[in-house]
């Protein structure tokens, strides 16, 4: 009998395809510039240098670190997502194939019990630790130092608000660049990073969650736009956050200060290095928004 070949579920599909298609207009810095790959493959080279099977764990599913590492044929590749849809779009992404690259859906914060302790020479992941609510970050950590080796390393890529807080703008004043210039809204980093600039304004950050109140930022600028005679259409344009009411991950941004933030891995790694890209092609202040770690875990 002819073996049935099983069904991709087709809600996922409907996800899967959502992801793709939203991640493909996506850029720098929600995905990693090319300045960013080449940081991490320094770290990468010398762990291949002093390994003869390096193991390597990426948190989430990266198209761009995946294509970095695929290119060296001793490494094996592990993934970890929660959710396969996203995880599957993004492998459409790639630009390689890598046969040695497992995927394994599983929960970042008990993955400790997924793996032996000691037993992955680089945990990798970019612009996924904002995912995790602030306080559930000491256990994200713990998770991750029990399965880095002692002498291996944590590249860690997450957004900080410093650079929006240095380049603050009150509602008012994103209305009026939106009325000024619609199209430059229509870029995502543009406008997203145009938004997060607002965690200044009363109410919008919270700074003991370390958290962005998305939902409170957009009912505000909703009241603004319609305040400045915008039309429900425009409205929407200038609002429109992926994911949101799909995906709760997006009504509230955590994104740390750097104060807090060191101060958190200070108490599980060493801070060996720290990057920023040197210019933002679309947004300049964007630039020093992406927080490029290289850690060591503190055994
Ligand atoms: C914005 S999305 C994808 C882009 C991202 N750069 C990445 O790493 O793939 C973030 C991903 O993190 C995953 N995620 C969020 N919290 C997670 C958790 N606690 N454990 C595992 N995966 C998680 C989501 O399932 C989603 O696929």
């Amino acid at each position: 009998m002819k073996k049935e070949k099983k069904q991709y579920n087709p809600i996922w599909l409907k996800q899967e395809n959502f992801w793709y298609n939203l991640w493909k207009a996506v850029k720098s810095p929600w995905r990693p510039a090319k300045e960013d790959i080449k940081f991490y493959e320094k770290i990468v080279k010398k762990v291949v240098k002093k390994n003869k099977n390096p193991k390597v764990l990426v948190l989430g599913s990266t198209p761009e670190i995946r294509d970095m590492l695929a290119k060296y044929k001793t490494i094996e590749v592990t993934l970890i997502d929660l959710n396969i849809p996203v995880s599957r779009a993004m492998t459409r992404l790639m630009k390689r194939k890598n046969p040695r690259e497992k995927l394994i859906p599983g929960n970042w914060l008990k993955m400790d019990q997924l793996f032996p302790r000691n037993y992955f020479d680089i945990v990798i992941g970019h612009g996924n630790f904002e995912n995790i609510k602030i306080e559930k970050h000491d256990l994200f950590y713990i998770n991750i130092k029990h399965l880095v080796k002692k002498n291996g390393y944590v590249i860690m890529a997450r957004g900080c608000l410093d650079s929006c807080l240095k380049n603050p703008i009150t509602f008012k004043q994103v209305v009026e660049k939106y009325k000024k210039n619609p199209e430059y809204f229509k870029n995502f980093v543009n406008r997203i990073f145009m938004l997060y600039r607002l965690a200044d304004e009363p109410g919008v950050y919270d700074y003991k969650a370390q958290g962005l109140k998305f939902h409170i930022l957009l009912k505000k600028l909703i009241q603004e736009a319609k305040k400045q005679g915008l039309s429900d259409r425009a409205v929407k344009d200038l609002c429109w956050t992926p994911g949101l009411g799909a995906n709760t991950y997006y009504i509230e941004v955590d994104i740390a200060t750097e104060k807090k933030l060191k101060s958190m891995l200070q108490k599980h790694f060493k801070i060996i290095s720290l990057h920023h890209l040197k210019y933002h092609p679309v947004a300049e202040p964007a630039a020093d928004y992406v927080y490029n770690f290289i850690l060591k875990p503190k055994k």
